[in-house]
């Protein structure tokens, strides 16, 4: 050990902990206790005894209180600032040394500047606080190359949920040792240091917020917000943004898509993966419950999926996480029945939810019923006739983006593939959004190079995921507008490439789906959830050919007969009109298509442009 080590201030500290002995993590560290003043420093390890240590803080800090032990045994509560309860997308930049690198669609700033603004909010940002060292991995720790990062947060609430969504402690620390693998430092702060004596509040955070990324030095920096997106930092941070970056450069994908097994009466497996804009539906597809007899749903992962090639030329998806990051309201036992049997085994922590009289979580659409009183996710008094005291009388109980965090071995239909570190060969790949016209309920695309343009010009109308208004309209190319760490055109051009590259026998066949769309009252036509096990029991019967399918300008729609609606409950009119596209709805989509695609630049990728075209003149004039 050098004697720098020895002097370190980092050393002078109280220390909880086993000390680590990586030597580029702990220069790492001691610049960040530099920087940053805390007063303490917890190792973490990842075991129960840190888990109720951690709470019993949290909880005197009035952060969290602890469920009713009989209702959600182990689990805690915590209400945010109000202002900090979502992804601040405005906030989040890619910060590569090359402005272009980051695209259109990114914010930007040269990462020196940024430094230098972010090193003058870090200074001193952990005064009064403790500093939690987490060591994590996505992915499986015994993957060929186990994806390694290690975050850094003066938040013990961050430390908690690291500990359910990623394999997080003392094991993974051990192996990072052993193999001297690198890792991507990821640092966290809540932006409010304490002054001596200076009481705390809640929910500590700023309302200066940066959530940035260094794609080429694959670093994280994110300062103010203590919600999962921006402060959990290897979800969205690590394991879509970077990992996209190192995705690129490796040769494989790092996507917002969950990861299903779905399996037919006679025992035929299908693997799908799946990618829906932030709260359009990913959580509750990866847990279906299907309404068509004898079909069943395994589940793999529900947010992230990293697919490489195996060497038999199919792809094959991981999910990098290990739990699940829910969106809290919707989620019931007629909707979601394995979300509710996964966060009743608790061991959970809920966020922004509201609270019955007995210490147990609700949500709107938990239950049909409204419970009559509630405290609500601001800490009101909230009555289901008059709503909150003080507040207006439709103001819901719970924050529309609130979210259970919640281990994913509870879900009772994980998939024992869930453990395989080669993961599963995908068949299908489905692209959605959240549209109140125009997309159909299902569509195939009649090859990969059109399944991507189809990616490529997915849209969506806004959700409570992100800060900023709701319902508007905006192209997001794979789910994965906020989530691509480069240039977007260089992203489709990567998928292009990786299907060009490959045996086009064994690509997944490629979908687009929308449970979305709605009648002139505003209701949704396709009743979704469990009945969504139509649409996947199609795209099996697609991709074993056993099916036909209509050929239309936008691409393979289902026969009169070709998707089972036995017992469904549907009107003929909404159905016809969920299932069947309106050629003028998509002559006005065309030129929308034409100006998304013009932000591109030059690098738009050729296939693209070849396959606008082609729409634009199958779909011909009215
Ligand atoms: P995720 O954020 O993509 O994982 O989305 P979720 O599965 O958590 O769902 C987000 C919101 O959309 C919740 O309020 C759900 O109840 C609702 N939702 C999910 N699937 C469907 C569906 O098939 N139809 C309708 N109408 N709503 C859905
Ligand atoms: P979601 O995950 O996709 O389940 O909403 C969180 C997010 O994307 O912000
Ligand atoms: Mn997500
Ligand atoms: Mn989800």
């Amino acid at each position: 050990m050098s004697t720098t080590v020895g002097l370190s201030l980092r050393n002078s500290l109280p220390t909880t902990g086993d000390q680590p002995t990586h030597p580029r993590l702990l220069e790492w560290l001691d610049k960040v206790v530099e920087l940053c003043r805390p007063d303490a420093i917890h190792y973490c390890d990842g075991s129960d005894e840190e888990w109720d240590s951690l709470v019993d803080l949290l909880v005197a800090a009035g952060t969290v209180q602890r469920l009713n032990e009989d209702r959600k045994p182990n689990s805690i509560y915590a209400r945010t600032d109000p202002d900090d309860v979502a992804r601040v997308e405005d906030s989040t930049f890619i910060c590569s040394v090359d402005e272009r690198d980051a695209g259109p669609t990114n914010n930007w700033m040269a990462p020196a500047e940024m430094k230098r603004v972010m090193t003058q909010l870090y200074d001193g940002c952990m005064v009064g606080r403790t500093m939690y060292v987490m060591p994590f991995c996505m992915g499986h720790l015994d993957a060929k190359d186990p994806k390694f990062g290690v975050e850094v947060s003066d938040s013990a609430y961050v430390a908690l949920s690291m500990r359910i969504m990623t394999r997080m402690g003392a094991e993974v620390l051990r192996v990072m040792e052993e193999t001297g693998a690198d890792f991507v430092p990821c640092l966290h702060s809540v932006g409010m240091p304490l002054s001596d004596g200076q009481p705390d509040v809640a929910w500590p955070c700023n309302s200066t917020k940066y959530i940035v990324h260094f794609p080429e030095e694959r670093m994280i920096w994110s300062y103010g917000s203590g919600y999962g997106g921006n402060s959990l930092l290897g979800k969205k941070c690590y394991a879509l943004r970077i990992a996209s970056a190192m995705a690129r450069d490796e040769g494989w994908l790092a996507e917002h898509m969950l990861i299903l097994k779905l399996i037919s009466p006679t025992g035929r497996e299908y693997h799908i993966a799946a990618a829906f804009p932030s709260a359009c539906g990913k959580t509750n597809l990866a847990m279906l419950q299907p309404t068509v007899p004898g079909w069943r749903v395994e589940t793999l992962g529900d947010d992230i999926a990293w697919m490489r090639f195996g060497e038999d030329g199919r792809l094959y998806a991981t999910n990098p996480e290990t739990g699940f990051f829910g969106v809290a309201p919707g989620t019931g036992a007629a909707t979601n029945p394995n979300a509710m049997a996964a966060i009743d085994r608790g061991n959970s922590i809920f966020t922004n939810v509201a609270l019955t009289p007995d210490g147990d979580v609700w949500w709107e659409g938990m239950t049909k019923e409204k419970p009559a009183v509630l405290t609500d996710w601001k800490g009101r008094t909230w009555r289901a006739e008059s709503g909150p005291e003080g507040g207006r009388p439709d103001e819901t109980a719970a924050h529309p983006n609130s979210r259970f965090c919640t281990p994913i071995d509870q879900c009772p239909i994980l998939s024992p593939d869930y453990d395989n570190p080669e993961g599963v060969p995908i068949d299908a790949i489905i692209f959605g959004g959240r549209r109140e016209n125009t997309v159909p309920l299902v569509t195939q695309s009649r090859d990969w190079r059109h399944g991507v343009f189809m990616g490529a010009t997915c849209s969506s109308e806004s959700t409570a995921a992100a800060k900023g208004a709701v319902g508007v309209l905006r192209r997001d190319p794979m789910a994965m507008l906020p989530f691509i760490g480069y240039h977007v055109a260089d992203y489709v051009q990567h998928w292009l490439n990786l299907g060009a590259k490959a045996d086009a026998d064994k690509l997944p066949k490629i979908f687009y789906v929308n449970w979305f769309r709605r009648d002139s009252s505003g209701r949704f036509m396709w009743p979704g959830f469990g009945e969504n096990s139509r649409v996947l029991k199609w795209v099996a019967e697609r991709v074993d050919g056993l099916v036909d399918a209509v050929e239309t300008p936008i691409g393979l729609l289902p026969t009169d007969d070709g998707l089972d609606v036995d017992g469904l409950d549907i009107s003929a009119d909404d159905l016809h009109d969920v299932v069947r596209y309106q050629p003028q709805e998509w002559r006005d989509e065309v030129p929308r298509i034409g100006r998304w695609f013009d932000t591109f630049g030059w690098r738009l990728p050729r296939d693209l442009v070849d396959e606008l075209r082609q729409l634009e003149s199958a779909l011909g004039q009215p």
